[in-house]
C-alpha cells in the first residue's frame, strides 16, 4: 500500500466484538495493527504500556461501548482513544464520546488515510487535554502506600508484605521505610519478621486528637535491618480500639514520615480495607493459584470497580504459581480482566522462612520466590504514583 509509511502503526489498537469488522480491518491495515475483541484486552495492553493509539470500533459506537471506551482513556492519560463510528451513528453517542473525553470520532470504516487524519488531529486534541490537565503531584516528602491484600485467607499477604518492605529496606534506605499490620485482630507480621513490639497501634489509636508524627515514632518497633514495624494490637479484642478514621489518620502520618509504607491487611473486603486502598498508591492483589482464591479475586474486583476504584493502582500477583491446580493464567487474567504482573512459585523453603522469622529474600536470596519477590519490589518501586483521591478519577473499564 503506497501510503502505508504515513503513520506508525505500531502501538495501534483496534478493538471490536464483531469478526468481520476486525478481519476487513486487518485487510486495510495489512495486519499491522494489534487487533482485539473487547475493551477488556485492550486495557490489558493499555496498562502493560502497549498501546499508544486505541481505536474503539463500530459495533461498540453505542452508549455502553463509550462508556467502556472512556474508562481506557481514564487509565492512562498518555492513550489516546478514538471511536470509529458508522456514518449512521446516533447523536445522542457521538455526544457522549465528546462529553467522556475520546480524543476523536472518525467514521467507519477506518481508511487509512482517515486514520492518518485523526491522528494528527486526535494527538493535537489529546495534547490540549493533556496539556489543561493539572498534573497531578504529590508534595515531595510524601512516601508511597503499599498495600498487600487478598480476597482469600492464607493467599500469602504476610508473605509479600514482609519480603516486599525487606527488600525496599535493603535497596533504599532501611529506616525510610515502614511495615504497617493492618491485620487488627490477627495480624503477625511483627511475628513473621521476628520483632518484639513494646508498644502497637493500640497506643498510637489512644493518643486520638494528640497524636503527632513525634509520638508515633516512638510507638514503631525496629526490625534487625533497620526497617520500622507498626505492629498490630496484641489481642484480637484490641482491635475495637482502633477506629478505621484513626488508622487511616495513622497511614497518612507515616507517608509523610516514611519513603515507602507497607501495608498488610486482614482477608476481608471491609470498609477499613477501603478506607486503607482509598489511602494506598499501589495495591498488591495477591491471588493463590486455586479456584476459590480466583473465584473470590473476581467478586471483590467487581465491587471494587462498582466503587470507582482506580484499576491503575492494582497489581495482580500470583501466588504458587507453580501449583498443580492445572489452572491457566491466560484464563485468570481474562477472568480477572486485569494481567498479573509477578508470580511467585510454591517452595517449602517460605513456610520455614515464616517459621524461622527471618523473610525469605534474607535467609535465602538466591532462591527463586526470592527472585520472584525481587520482581515484585520493582513493580511496586517503578509504578507510576497515581492521581490522589482528589485529582481526576481514574475508573476500571466495566
Ligand atoms: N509461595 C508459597 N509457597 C509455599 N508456601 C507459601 C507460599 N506463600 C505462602 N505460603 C505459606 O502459606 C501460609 C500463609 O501465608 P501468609 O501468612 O503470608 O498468608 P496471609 O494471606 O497473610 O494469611 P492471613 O489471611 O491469615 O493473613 C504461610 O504458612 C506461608 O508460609
Ligand atoms: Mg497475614
Amino acid at each position: 500500500m503506497s501510503n502505508q509509511a504515513d503513520f506508525d502503526a505500531e502501538g495501534i489498537v483496534f478493538v471490536d466484538p464483531d469478526e468481520d469488522v476486525r478481519r476487513q480491518t486487518k485487510e486495510v491495515f495489512e495486519g499491522r495493527v494489534q487487533l482485539f475483541e473487547s475493551i477488556a484486552e485492550a486495557e490489558r495492553r493499555v496498562i502493560q504500556g502497549d498501546a499508544d493509539v486505541v481505536f474503539v470500533g463500530p459495533t461498540l459506537a453505542t452508549l455502553e461501548g463509550v462508556a467502556e471506551a472512556s474508562a481506557l482513556s481514564d487509565l492512562d492519560a498518555d492513550v489516546i482513544v478514538v471511536l470509529a463510528a458508522p456514518a449512521e451513528v446516533a447523536g445522542e453517542v457521538l455526544r457522549a464520546a465528546i462529553r467522556s473525553g475520546l480524543d476523536d470520532v472518525v467514521e467507519a470504516p477506518l481508511t487509512i488515510a482517515a486514520v492518518t487524519e485523526a491522528l494528527k488531529s486526535a494527538e493535537r486534541t489529546h495534547r490540549r487535554r493533556v496539556e489543561a490537565a493539572p498534573e497531578p503531584r504529590k508534595p515531595l516528602n510524601e512516601g508511597k502506600v503499599i498495600t498487600v491484600m487478598a480476597a482469600k485467607g492464607g493467599s500469602g499477604k504476610t508473605v509479600f508484605a514482609s519480603n516486599v518492605a525487606t527488600l525496599l529496606a535493603r535497596w533504599g534506605t532501611p529506616d525510610r521505610v515502614v511495615i504497617a499490620d493492618a491485620d487488627l485482630q490477627f495480624g503477625d507480621v511483627a511475628l513473621v519478621l521476628q520483632v518484639d513490639p513494646k508498644h502497637t497501634v493500640v497506643n498510637a489509636a489512644k493518643e486520638g486528637e494528640r497524636l503527632d508524627s513525634q509520638f508515633l515514632e516512638t510507638v514503631l518497633a525496629t526490625h534487625s535491618s533497620g526497617m520500622r514495624v507498626l505492629a498490630a494490637p496484641l489481642e484480637p479484642a484490641f482491635a475495637d480500639e482502633v477506629p478505621t478514621m484513626t488508622y487511616t489518620k495513622i497511614i497518612g502520618m507515616l507517608r509523610e514520615m516514611f519513603d515507602y509504607v507497607v501495608v498488610d491487611t486482614a482477608p476481608s473486603l471491609d470498609e477499613r480495607l477501603l478506607a486503607i486502598l482509598d489511602k494506598s498508591d499501589v495495591v498488591l492483589f495477591v491471588v493463590d493459584m486455586d479456584l476459590p482464591s480466583v473465584k473470590n479475586a473476581k467478586l471483590a474486583l467487581e465491587t471494587l470497580r462498582i466503587l470507582n476504584y482506580p484499576a491503575n493502582k492494582i497489581r495482580l500477583v500470583l501466588n504458587r504459581s507453580n501449583s498443580k491446580a492445572r489452572l491457566d493464567v491466560d484464563e485468570i487474567e481474562r477472568s480477572l480482566r486485569l494481567p498479573i504482573s509477578a508470580s511467585v512459585p510454591s517452595d517449602g523453603l517460605l513456610p520455614a522462612s515464616i517459621n524461622e522469622g527471618i523473610p525469605i529474600v534474607e535467609s535465602h536470596p538466591k532462591s527463586k520466590p526470592a527472585k520472584a519477590f525481587e520482581d515484585v519490589t520493582r513493580i511496586v518501586m517503578e509504578s507510576r504514583q497515581p492521581a490522589q483521591e482528589t485529582q481526576k478519577k481514574r475508573r476500571f473499564g466495566r
